[in-house]
């Protein structure tokens, strides 16, 4: 039986007549978990399209895949290991999580040392790290900081000068912590700016730079090796991805600023996610059905890319992160076994924030011809104390525009006209602490996997990176033999002058 054909041939109804057939579509499609509402009532999933992806999830053995991803097997096939993360937040291998949590030991310990002074005065930090060692800090940082942060704390990933320069204006060398965040701890852009940071330091008069230096990794004989104290080392298990390593020790310097507590949150309700992903049916699994409907669009409706709007300034770096997350994860054309992958891969993640967002894209999503299914995000409890009108405007205006993606409005003015019938999900969570955004990205963590396991591909790899990287070693080399004469007239206009 060829699940995917039974979705792709399934008659399709309106979302208008979906709420009509069905009164109590917002509850079998309406979900809480770890203080967030899930709702998928405003996508085209029903009960018959359910049923089909149910069929396709145990053809693919979804199921195991997920006792396989929480319980320690090798399922990157490619690189050969384990995928855990979930370690990280306790569910795993039985010796995978203690050692996870050892090495959490260790950075807690590290934490409380450097605020009773162990490092001198700090008042600064310099987080480098590009990728997954820099997007999740710095969606950590910038989502959970309430303001009376005893660090000042900037996270810089690009080797463009641009970053880095206006921190080293700003900063005091002698009160600043640089920590170096870099899984492989050999990448180009972090070591550039991490040199730049410590010549900073000795140009500013610190007698000891590398005494002020932590190192995030899963190669600590490389940071020994880079002059880094073993004691300011906080490794991190090699078979947690990058892009899934903010709950290792990569998520230090947001631990450092804004607390362990917030950070142990943050882990709480990561595990809390874990735990629905391994035990819920997949009628009621989020990650699932997300995935489900991500699947539905891609597939069947031909949606190149999926749209993410936070309306909350807080989560205005989640469209990033979860660029990484998806793009890196699922945008692919081979199967893990090496096979072509006959359909689409990840779709293109993109997105803003809300209510920015409404006065300059939305116009595509409510009448051009690209159908992009969207999802929202709203905080019910506001960040900050201004004017109650302002929360709720920043809601409200949330709620109707989905309502009116979904609604329409017929004109006999053709400019007028919107077609309607546009998906939308909608993420609704009490408030923004550690608790909720740790179940919110372990949702994302998890729904990614499961579009993976619905297409047949590995998640965990990402050699589309490395030919990229190969070329611009070699120019930086000055071997440009390979380069095309496009390629050459670029160099040479730019370096000529
Ligand atoms: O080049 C891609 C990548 O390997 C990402 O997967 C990773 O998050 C990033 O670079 C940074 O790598 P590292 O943490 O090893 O410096």
């Amino acid at each position: 039986m060829d699940h995917w054909n039974a979705i792709e041939t399934q008659p399709a109804s309106t979302l208008k007549n979906l709420f009509e057939a069905d009164p109590q579509r917002t509850k079998q499609f309406g979900f809480e978990q770890s203080g967030i509402y899930f709702d998928f009532s405003k996508t085209h999933m029903d009960s018959a399209l359910l049923e089909s992806f149910q069929k396709l999830a145990a053809d693919r053995n979804l199921s195991d895949e997920i006792e396989a991803l929480t319980s320690g097997v090798a399922i990157n096939p490619s690189e050969g290991r384990a995928a855990e993360h979930t370690a990280e937040r306790g569910i795993g291998l039985e010796t995978s999580v203690e050692n996870a949590q050892l090495l959490k030991n260790r950075m807690q310990a590290l934490v409380q040392a450097i605020e009773a002074g162990a490092l001198g005065e700090i008042e600064y930090i310099i987080h480098l790290g590009i990728g997954g060692s820099a997007l999740g800090p710095k969606l950590l940082l910038e989502a959970l900081k309430i303001g009376d942060e005893k660090y000042q704390t900037a996270v810089i990933s690009n080797i463009d000068g641009c970053a880095l320069e206006p921190v080293l204006e700003r900063f005091d060398a002698h009160k600043t912590l640089l920590v170096i965040a870099s899984k492989s701890f050999t990448t180009a852009e972090t070591f550039l700016n991490a040199r730049s940071v410590t010549d900073w330091m000795k140009e500013q008069g610190v007698s000891d730079p590398f005494g002020k230096i932590i190192a995030l990794t899963a190669m600590p004989d490389k940071a020994v090796e880079w002059g880094i104290d073993e004691s300011r080392i906080l490794p991190f298990s090699e078979t947690v991805g990058g892009r899934y390593s903010l709950w290792s020790s990569i998520g230090f310097s947001a631990a450092l600023t804004l607390g362990i507590e917030v950070f142990n949150d943050l882990l709480t309700g990561a595990a809390e996610m874990d735990e629905h992903f391994r035990q819920t049916p997949f009628e009621r699994n989020i990650p699932v059905l997300a995935a489900f409907c991500d699947q539905y669009y891609s597939q069947v409706r031909n949606c190149e890319t999926r749209a993410v709007f936070a309306y909350d300034e807080r989560l205005r770096l989640l469209p990033d992160y979860l660029q990484q997350l998806e793009m890196e994860s699922n945008g692919k054309s081979v199967m893990a076994d090496g096979k072509p992958l006959d359909r689409h891969s990840s779709p293109i993640v993109w997105g803003g924030i809300g209510t920015d967002a409404q006065h300059a894209v939305f116009q595509l999503l409510h009448q051009g011809t690209h159908l992009v299914p969207v999802e929202f995000l709203a905080v019910i409890e506001p960040g900050h104390s201004l004017a109650a009108e302002h929360h709720q405007g920043l809601l409200l205006n949330c709620f109707a525009q989905s309502a009116a993606l979904m609604a329409g409005k017929t004109s006999d003015d053709s400019n007028r006209n919107y077609p309607g019938d546009r998906p939308s999900t909608t993420l609704l969570l009490d408030d923004l602490d550690g608790r909720t955004l740790g179940a919110l990205i372990a949702f994302y963590e998890h729904r990614t996997f499961a579009n993976a396991v619905l297409l047949g591909i590995n998640p965990f790899d990402q050699f589309g990176v490395e030919l990229g990287k190969e070329m611009a070693n070699a120019l930086l080399a000055g071997d440009s033999n390979q380069m095309d004469a496009s390629t050459e007239i670029l160099k040479n206009r730019a370096f000529s002058v």
